[in-house]
């Protein structure tokens, strides 16, 4: 049957932020109040990874010579990759965040003394205690503070259950000069598809680790934002780079629930089932390892004894020690019948985080003039080949400033009009039908997913990443055909991109002919010195045009 499909009431906005994490929100936050701003999420407002975070922030907050540290850290964990500018810029302005988060009055953990500072806890990597940390629900509490700061200022005007299709861009409509002019946006309590104009779109769409079939993510970090960008014509760079995260509890009720690295951080240790300790054999840092090599030990522990999980001990560290530093962990595991104060808890790797992504300037700016990206969804340069722990949050708030700065210093000078909607093709859904099998989303959901985690993970060889890209183009086409064909839901919108981002993984991965942080390929399992400076960038195939302004557009020509 065919569905000629409305569309929703069009909308207009000064910047449109597509996500509300930590990225989402404080750019949003950093913007001035007479801005107008229109922030979406594609499910609630706290849907995204930022909720999730449990170990904390890092920053060197005990002056310069901790901030050089900092720096060596995170260039030492990326293995040489990370742009020594970035590092330095993110590091330095660590302290002035959490100042910043604390003016809303974030509630950091402190620590007991009489000058009652902000506790800093240690994780992998990190040289010394430094991050800032609010018990184990980090995430939670700033969320949980930049929403509340949010929802207090007028000029914010909040779209959950609204997820973002494709960008609108001018070479898309003719143009010979490119910009970003905002974005096509599936309303999916309505079900309609709004136009969305805007002056200035940030992508702050957060990761992609839903590409496996195991991860520690929240369900709807499909890469969204990266294949948003990507299809409009902007390069991406390192996607070879995805972290596994060592300690998930190995608990299929638990959905992958992480159990931080400040478990190890604060003691714990790894044990296998006979309850001998592995790390000292695979590191001088032991559980303190960076995470590539702490994941890739638990690996090949459990594939050469044929053991399904490893363990994590902090039961010796008692009772009281544990409910205080680890609540939120201790509650969960309970839930599922570990009791981390009396035994080791049962954990394997899933995959955790995204290095690579949209390439971006200091200030955010992707390769289409008035398109940023920020937090997870760009690739600053910061993590490199491996990102260390509690880097991600601090680089979300740092890039969000910068990008913010940017953007208000460009709506200083004279702008074009922001487009009206109506000049804008409207999204033409009037020759696609209402889908006739949805099993086919779920089937090829799964087949991807499962793909990438036997062939594309923590180890690879040039033969499994050759099945698995084999796999991913019959699955992009059928997917395309499906896409050109029905109308669109969240859930094929989702499978779109992720196939997208699983290509663009199994490409770069392809690309790199060493082994370095957290591609580990056995075909070259060396790091190549004269790659530390190679970044694998990807350019995209020219975006097609839209037919003309204001035409009705066919959307299977057009994506
Ligand atoms: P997210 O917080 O993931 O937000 C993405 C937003 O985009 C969401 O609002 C989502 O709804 C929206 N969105 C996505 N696609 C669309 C679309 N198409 N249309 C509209 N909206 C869309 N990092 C640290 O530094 N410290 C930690 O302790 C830490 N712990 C972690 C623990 C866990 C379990 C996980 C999963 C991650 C952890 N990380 C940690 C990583 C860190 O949490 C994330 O990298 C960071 O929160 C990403 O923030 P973000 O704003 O980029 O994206
Ligand atoms: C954790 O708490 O182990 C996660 C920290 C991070 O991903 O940075």
């Amino acid at each position: 049957m065919l569905h000629a499909q409305h569309n929703c009431e069009n909308d207009q906005t000064d910047v449109l932020i597509i996500g509300s994490g930590a990225a989402g929100l404080a750019l949003a936050l950093r913007l001035a109040p007479h801005i107008q701003i229109t922030v979406l999420s594609k499910a609630q407002l706290d849907a995204g990874s930022t909720s999730w975070a449990q170990g904390g922030i890092a920053a060197a907050l005990s002056g310069a010579e901790d901030i050089e540290q900092h720096i060596q850290d995170t260039i030492s964990a990326g293995v040489d990759l990370p742009d020594p500018a970035v590092v330095r810029t993110v590091t330095e302005s660590g302290p002035e965040q959490i100042a910043w988060l604390e003016s809303f009055q974030m509630p950091f953990s402190r620590s007991g003394e009489p000058d009652h500072s902000l506790h800093l806890t240690q994780e992998g990597g990190h040289s010394q205690r430094r991050v800032a940390h609010a018990a184990d629900h980090t995430g939670r509490s700033l969320m949980e503070t930049l929403m509340a700061a949010v929802k207090a200022r007028s000029n914010i005007r909040i779209l959950e259950h609204h997820i973002a299709v494709d960008l609108i861009t001018a070479r898309r409509l003719g143009a010979t000069q490119d910009c970003c002019l905002g974005a096509y946006v599936l309303d999916v309590k309505s079900d309609c598809v709004r136009t969305i104009t805007s002056r200035f779109t940030a992508l702050a769409s957060g990761g992609a680790a839903k590409a496996y079939l195991f991860t520690t993510n929240p369900d709807g970090t499909t890469g969204d934002g990266i294949a948003m960008g990507w299809r409009a014509g902007c390069r991406v760079a390192n996607m070879e780079f995805i972290q596994f995260h060592p300690t998930c509890l190995f608990e299929p009720r638990a959905k992958s629930f992480l159990i931080s690295e400040a478990v190890r951080g604060e003691g714990g240790v790894l044990l296998r089932p006979d309850g001998t300790r592995f790390m000292p054999e695979h590191h001088e840092k032991a559980e303190l390892a960076p995470r590539d090599i702490v994941a890739r030990a638990i690996d090949a522990e459990i594939k050469r004894l044929g053991i399904d999980c490893v363990y994590l001990d902090i039961s010796f560290k008692g009772k009281a020690f544990i409910e205080k530093h680890f609540p939120m962990i201790h509650k969960r595991c309970l839930e599922f019948g570990y009791d981390m104060t009396r035994e080791p808890l049962p954990v394997v790797p899933a995959a955790h985080y995204t290095c690579g992504g949209l390439m971006v300037d200091l200030d955010g700016q992707t390769d289409i003039p008035q398109l940023f990206a920020i937090g997870e969804t760009a690739h600053t340069g910061l993590h490199g080949a491996n990102r260390l722990a509690s880097n991600s949050l601090l680089e979300c708030l740092v890039f969000a400033q910068r990008a913010a700065a940017k953007i208000e210093a460009q709506l200083e000078r004279p702008q074009p009009a922001i487009p009206e909607a109506a000049f804008i093709p409207p999204w033409d859904e009037s020759r696609v039908t209402d889908p006739d099998e949805a099993v086919v989303v779920t089937h090829n959901w799964d087949e991807l997913r499962r793909s990438m985690w036997s062939y594309v993970g923590i180890v690879r060889t040039t033969k499994r990443l050759n099945r698995a890209q084999h796999r991913i183009d019959l699955l992009r086409r059928e997917i395309q055909e499906y896409y050109s064909h029905f109308r669109i839901s969240s859930d094929l919108i989702e499978l779109r991109n992720l196939v997208e981002i699983s290509d663009l993984i199994v490409r770069s991965a392809l690309t790199r002919q060493e082994s370095r942080g957290l591609h580990y390929i056995r075909d070259f399992p060396y790091t190549n010195p004269r790659a530390r400076h190679f970044n694998t960038v990807l350019t995209p195939p020219p975006a097609r045009p839209y037919q003309s302004a204001g035409e009705q557009v066919d959307k299977k020509a057009l994506f």
